[in-house]
């Protein structure tokens, strides 16, 4: 019996950027994320006598990537039969947004569920961090919290049970020059950076902040405190001992003034990076279309999205 679990993606409003343990993907901090109602991954398993399968988006994959998770699973849950994995991304590439998180979320739940194991979300929240780090916040609806933890069974996430609000998510798609850093690249080298203590101080009490802000609903101070993460993040690989880079175009930099302008004018907006060229902006529902006709009329070739906030994980 195939088994089917939906995952959406999600947004970190505070950063993990930089791994404590690189086989167990242990983060350096604790990371606070908004799960997107757009976009999302559903995937299904099946057992075959063979050995695993995997079909994204129609196509066979050879991906390692999945090949070693499915047999890490294998440790944990003890050894299952070999699966073909059907999974389909609605998480446009044009949306500059990453489907690994939904991905890894959807793949853990789909096999739990197929071999029976009635998991709390903690649980495969943690085993979903082995794939992508981002994964792990992936199971819940709305604002999620991946703690940092010490070990393999204290780093995982969970809701954070906020109340609903009108937030928004403004996806800017800029076109990709720049040659692509990895995101486990990126944060091996923003380790090095001599400001990077100061970074997870920083970091530890913008959480604090973040959490107080969420529970007050207070989307604009959600924002301003996520655009300082994000761009403390993204100064960190600029001044990186080892290999220094930027994932900032020039329409990035346009697009962060385009933000700030709007804010002079009294607009809600506030931007946020991860870990390539792309804007995401925050805003209100209210303003959503205000800031994409902002950034539409000063690049008229830019992709525009708005999301908003989404569900935790759907079994069918
Ligand atoms: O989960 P990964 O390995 O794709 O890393 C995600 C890194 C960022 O998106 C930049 C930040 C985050 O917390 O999602």
């Amino acid at each position: 019996m195939p088994s089917t679990a939906t995952a959406h993606t999600n947004i970190a409003l505070i950063k993990y950027w930089g791994k404590k343990n690189t086989r167990l993907n242990l983060p350096t901090t604790s990371s606070i994320s908004l799960t997107l109602d757009q976009f999302y991954t559903k995937t299904t398993v099946t057992p075959n006598s063979q050995a695993d399968q995997l079909f994204i988006n129609g196509n066979a994959t050879d991906a390692t990537r999945v090949h070693n998770f499915l047999n890490n699973l294998r440790q944990y849950l003890g050894d299952f039969e070999p699966l073909t994995v059907t999974s389909n991304n609605h998480v446009p590439t044009s949306a500059g947004l990453a489907s690994s998180a939904s991905a890894f979320a959807a793949l853990t739940a789909a096999t739990a569920r197929e071999l029976n194991f009635n998991l709390p979300l903690t649980t495969l929240s943690r085993l979903a961090r082995r794939g992508s780090g981002s994964a792990s916040r992936s199971f819940y609806g709305h604002f999620a919290i991946w703690h940092e933890g010490i070990d393999d069974t204290s780093s995982f996430a969970e809701s954070l049970n906020a109340p609903a609000m009108p937030i928004a998510l403004v996806v800017a798609e800029v076109s990709d020059a720049a040659k692509k850093v990895g995101s486990t690249e990126g944060m091996r080298r923003a380790v090095t950076s001599p400001d990077y203590q100061d970074w997870l101080r920083e970091s530890a009490k913008q959480l604090v902040d973040m959490k107080q802000a969420i529970q007050h609903s207070d989307i604009e101070k959600i924002g301003a405190i996520a655009e300082k993460n994000a761009l403390s993040m993204h100064a960190l690989n600029l001044t990186a001992r080892q290999k220094p880079f930027t994932y900032f175009t020039c329409d990035t930099q346009r697009i962060l003034s385009i933000v700030s302008d709007l804010r002079h004018q009294g607009i809600l907006a506030f931007a946020t990076l991860d870990a390539g060229p792309n804007v995401k902006i925050i805003t209100t529902l209210d303003s959503a279309k205000l800031v994409e006709a902002a950034l539409l009329s000063e690049l008229p070739a830019l992709h525009v999205q708005t999301a908003t906030s989404g569900s935790g994980i759907i079994y069918d």
